[in-house]
């Protein structure tokens, strides 16, 4: 089956990951894809490579349209190894002497992937690359996803290949999103929250120079999951609103619990939340894994964090979310803490302090001794009624 054109001469010659469930802390119970993309110019240019264990598929796709030794340059926008873990091979196949146009920090960060010296030729900001017809040109991206990522745009098509920028975690034979429809969206706004939100400063900073300088874009061709090829404004639009962390009236409730007392607390505390017109689900950290917790956290105004203690501390999958969020530094949030304890009951107090960490607007946290009686949970409503009223107070309906 030869690759699909995305454009005259161009090709996704990636591949399709559908197994794959856990991409690095992040539950991908719908696979991934790597995308790779060859330009078959007067010059011929390919654009990324895949993961090392699917090197032989690239390679298959490239064959299927040219022979691989008439590739001229090869372009890394990104050094993490879901892009260059197969680049060896796919050196070997085309010409260890074939200049790797990569960003300064690209040859830096390969150097230290690739034992092998290859021909690396930095790009400077705004460097054109003629390749017949056409021209490819480069821009730095730092921290979209990594300190070398760049995107590089093929001006006469208007194509901006993005690397993990405007990427999902998606394999499909559903390549545009025209064809998938908006089902995508979810999938984009998870691989924002969990990826990218650590870098959202950054990415504003990003949308605001590509508007000023004027740069046409009729496609986008991200490394992951769908092109965007019949509204990219529509996913430019949405990573300009996740990146402003714009909240709703809603909040995440997460917990784990031991005995079922710190479950029945986050019941009625999600009770309380509801009454007030919060959107809000309880997440059990046994059901929910964290990467679609951290989906959630990313439009709601309030993080309420429940634990029971265990030997004078967090339980583990709390802990374990609460380390997660931390590095993906989201902002703005009302934070509050709940758990049901045997003895010391020190889990309220851990989670506050940990939530502070993020410069949240904290609540007074709640702890109850054993089993929740009706008195207690009363408490516990009326604590997320608390909650729901400062959320209401300060997100516009
Ligand atoms: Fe898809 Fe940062 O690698």
């Amino acid at each position: 089956m030869k690759p699909i054109e995305i454009a005259k001469g161009v090709y996704d010659v990636g591949v399709n990951d559908w197994n794959i469930e856990d991409f690095h802390g992040y539950s991908t119970p719908l696979g991934t894809s790597y995308n790779a993309f060859l330009i078959v110019d007067e010059k011929i240019a390919l654009i990324d490579t895949v993961k090392k264990e699917f090197a032989d598929q690239l390679i298959a796709n490239i064959e299927r349209v040219i022979d691989p030794r008439k590739i001229d340059y090869m372009i890394s926008n990104h050094t993490e190894m879901d892009h260059s873990g197969s680049l060896a091979r796919v050196m070997h196949r085309i010409g260890e002497d074939k200049p790797i146009y990569c960003s300064k920090l690209g040859a830096k960060n390969l150097a230290l992937h690739l034992p092998q010296r290859y021909n690396y030729h930095a790009v400077q900001e705004g460097e054109k690359l003629s390749l017949g017809k056409r021209t490819l040109t480069f821009m730095e991206t730092r921290m979209v996803h990594w300190p070398d990522s760049m995107f590089t745009y093929l001006i006469e098509e208007q194509m901006l290949f993005s690397s993990d920028g405007f990427g999902q975690h998606y394999a499909g034979f559903e390549k545009f999103d025209d064809v998938i429809g908006h089902v995508i969206m979810p999938h984009a706004k998870k691989y924002f929250a969990n990826i990218l939100l650590l870098y959202a400063p950054l990415i504003l900073k990003l949308i605001d120079k590509v508007t000023q300088m004027g740069l046409a874009i009729k496609t986008i061709c991200p490394d992951h999951g769908v092109i965007w090829r019949k509204d990219p404004g529509k996913i430019i639009a949405a990573y300009d609103q996740w990146s402003r962390q714009t909240p709703k009236r809603k909040a995440v409730l997460v917990y784990d619990t031991m005995w079922h007392s710190t479950e029945r607390m986050a019941e009625a505390i999600a009770a309380g939340l509801s009454a007030e017109g919060i959107q809000v689900r309880p997440m059990y950290l046994r059901k929910w894994h964290r990467s679609d917790v951290m989906t959630e956290v990313l439009d709601a105004k309030a993080v309420i964090v429940g634990s029971p203690t265990l030997n004078n501390g967090l339980f583990p999958t709390v802990s374990d979310f609460l380390t997660y969020m931390k590095g993906l530094k989201p902002v703005g949030k009302i934070g509050a803490a709940f758990g049901s304890h045997g003895w010391s009951g020190e889990a309220p107090k851990l989670i506050s302090q940990e939530l502070e960490s993020l410069q949240f607007e904290m609540v007074a946290p709640i702890r109850r001794q054993f089993v929740p009686d009706g008195k207690s949970l009363e408490e516990s409503y009326e604590f997320g009624r608390a909650i729901g009223q400062r959320i209401a107070a300060q997100v516009p309906a």
